[in-house]
């Protein structure tokens, strides 16, 4: 596996695929790999022929009191990891490579899709977001690039992204993959002390628990909240962000539910590490 630190480098080795008619296909990450990374990894080498991984913790996405300095890191076990999940190459760039004295651009998707959800919690995430995966998308120039549906408003804002500047990008959703007893995995799961482990559980039991109360007939999005707020909250030092039934696609709350309503919640547990998690409630 090859380790390119510098955009130059990196958008010459796509060329020289591009050339030899080799698709690529990129996973971008912000590292500390955990089986959802891996398995979007080994998805992206079936469907392509060359698989790029980038791993950049982005500082323009996280808010002035959110968790960048402290955000988990193991550049040595994530190269292991990747390679052992055949990618070609990592693309690990410095902040300053990607963001150089001058810098001045940024990308932002309306707030049809970024007003709502995460990005009411934490303003300017969504256009850090959308700008470095923009920059990624010129720098490795990927016939495909695959997104996890863990965050599912990031997976939709990309896609505006992609198909409104015309960057010719397939994207790829990939579903979510849980720990056994259903906690979506994250980097962030790795801050949890033990009991708030068991904490961080209200989140996928409160989807079932919708899907329980739907699968009986219950169709109301406001009475559902009201159910998910009490369960998660009946789990010790939880606090709701948000609980929100919305369309999949526009992301506007729905009022009654249907086959095509996400829900989707973040949750603080002990106050400061916030987890995200989503699912279909009428399957
Ligand atoms: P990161 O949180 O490292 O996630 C990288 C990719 O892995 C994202 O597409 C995310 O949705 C996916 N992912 C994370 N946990 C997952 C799980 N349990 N199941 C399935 N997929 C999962 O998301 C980011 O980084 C950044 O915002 C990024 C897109 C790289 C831009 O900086």
């Amino acid at each position: 596996m090859r380790i390119i630190r510098h955009p130059a480098e990196m958008t010459a080795w796509a060329k020289e695929q591009a050339k030899s008619g080799q698709r690529i296909g990129l996973v971008p990450t912000m590292g500390f790999f955990h089986e959802g990374h891996l398995s979007l990894m080994r998805r992206a080498g079936q469907l392509a022929d060359q698989v790029a991984v980038s791993l950049f913790v982005n500082p323009t996405q996280f808010g002035p009191q959110e968790d960048l300095a402290a955000y988990p890191r193991n550049f040595e076990r994530d190269c292991a990891m990747a390679e052992a999940a055949g990618v070609a190459v990592l693309f690990a760039p410095e902040a300053v490579g990607m963001y150089p004295a001058g810098f001045n651009t940024t990308v932002m998707v309306g707030t049809e899709l970024t007003g709502q959800l995460c990005g009411a919690s934490r303003p300017g995430h969504f256009a850090g977001v959308a700008t470095v995966v923009c920059k990624l998308f010129s720098i490795v120039r990927p016939d495909l690039a695959i997104f996890g549906e863990k965050d599912w408003q990031q997976l939709a804002v990309i896609r505006r992204m992609t198909a409104d500047l015309n960057l010719g990008v397939e994207i790829v959703a990939h579903p979510i993959v849980r720990e056994a007893d259903g906690l979506a995995m994250s980097s962030r799961n790795t801050y949890l002390a033990p009991q708030q482990r068991e904490a961080a559980l209200s989140l996928s039991r409160a989807i079932v628990l919708a899907r329980k109360m739907a699968a009986e007939g219950e169709r109301s999005a406001e009475r559902l909240t009201a159910a998910l707020r009490d369960f998660i909250h009946s789990f010790p030092e939880t606090t709701v962000d948000y609980i929100s039934f919305v369309h999949q696609d526009t992301l506007q709350e729905v009022a009654e539910i249907d086959e095509e309503t996400v829900l989707a919640l973040a949750v603080k547990i002990g106050g400061k590490v916030r987890l995200i998690d989503n699912g279909k409630v009428l399957v």
